[in-house]
């Protein structure tokens, strides 16, 4: 018997994060106030346009934003009651890899250039399922074949510039699987797999998931995607939240502007594909936000209100939205 998600503690929690970078432009305000929690055996999807900061927050999370800009990461981010943000780097390293687990965006980012796939995935298969020498070898090429990489044992001794981009991919994805982790944060985990690959892939991520309860978090611009991966869904905009709930409500009953804008911009399934409506506009500027909405300068019901900062209001249960649309008046 599996107690519903509701009961579960938070893995996860997410309060008033910021990542702010500072670049030539200006202050990159990244993520600016992202708070969520996500708990034990549950998905919460993460969606919203290019640059929305979808990425930035999983990597602030894991604390590899880029070293190559300075600036504030600032907020608190609880796994399991430890707070991250205050941790030194080394225990960062152990608690990545081990406790959070990433499919990160650009597989090469979680790959080391010098070590080869099978020296990669030993410590992971190592720690966790207590194999050395050839028993470790099969368990790590049977992870690649779980994702489908052909010749598994051969790939053990390639290293990650001999793969294709959409095997790196593959790779990362079955190192991330190799020790259980009580995060999984999957950032676009299947954009480079083929149709058929993908399905099955997020199949034995669900399946992972059911048995060792892991949390995760899933960035996607694949709506069809969330709805059978997700419970709960966080749309962001402009580094921020602005609707967050479980799946089924925001799909049927969206409340802010935007993510009304996003799901229609999405074709339904069967539906003639003679006018896909983008959204109008252009996402604003991270580094010049205006004071009070972001959303304002695209939105098809701005009101004057919307100048100021909109409040963050429960409009069911689980289910916030940031606009004046809900306020009362
Ligand atoms: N290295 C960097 N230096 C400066 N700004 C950056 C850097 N990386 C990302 N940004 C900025 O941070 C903002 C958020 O980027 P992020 O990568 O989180 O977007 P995203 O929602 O993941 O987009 P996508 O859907 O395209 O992956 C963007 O405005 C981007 O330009
Ligand atoms: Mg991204």
């Amino acid at each position: 018997m599996t107690s519903p998600a509701s009961a579960r503690p938070p893995v996860i929690e997410v309060r008033d994060l910021r990542t702010h970078l500072v670049t030539r432009w200006g202050t990159v305000k990244a993520v600016d106030g992202v708070s969520f929690a996500v708990r034990e055996g549950e998905t919460l999807g993460l969606v919203g346009e290019s640059g929305s900061g979808k990425s930035m927050t999983c990597l602030s999370i894991v604390r590899l934003t880029p070293r190559s800009v300075s600036g504030v990461l600032e907020g608190t981010v609880r796994l399991e009651g430890d707070d991250l943000l205050t941790k030194s780097e080394r225990e960062m390293q152990r608690i990545r890899g081990r406790k959070v687990a990433m499919i990160l965006q650009d597989p090469m980012s979680s790959l080391n250039p010098v070590f080869s796939i099978g020296m990669q995935m030993r410590e992971p298969v190592a720690a966790y399922h207590g194999l050395r020498g050839g028993a470790l070898r099969r368990r790590a090429a049977e992870l690649l074949a779980s994702v489908r990489i052909p010749s598994p044992e051969a790939r053990l001794r390639a290293f990650p510039h001999q793969l294709s981009g959409g095997m790196r991919q593959r790779v990362v994805g079955a190192m991330a699987i190799a020790a259980p982790p009580r995060l999984l944060i999957a950032d676009e985990p299947t954009t480079s797999l083929d149709l058929t690959i993908q399905a099955q892939y997020l199949g034995l991520l669900k399946e992972l998931q059911e048995r060792h309860h892991f949390a995760m978090i899933f960035v996607t611009h694949n709506l069809g995607i969330v709805a059978k991966m997700c419970e709960r869904v966080a749309v962001m905009y402009a580094g921020r939240v602005v609707e967050m709930g479980p799946v089924r409500e925001i799909f049927t009953s969206p409340r802010h502007p935007y993510t009304q804008a996003l799901l229609e911009s999405v074709p339904r399934l069967g539906a003639k594909l003679d006018r896909l409506t983008a959204i109008e506009g252009q996402p604003p500027d991270l580094a010049r936000l205006p004071a009070g909405c972001a959303f304002a300068a695209r939105c098809p019901r701005v009101m004057d209100r919307c100048a100021e900062a909109p409040p963050e209001l429960e409009v069911a249960p689980g289910h916030t939205s940031r606009c004046w649309l809900q306020a009362p008046a």
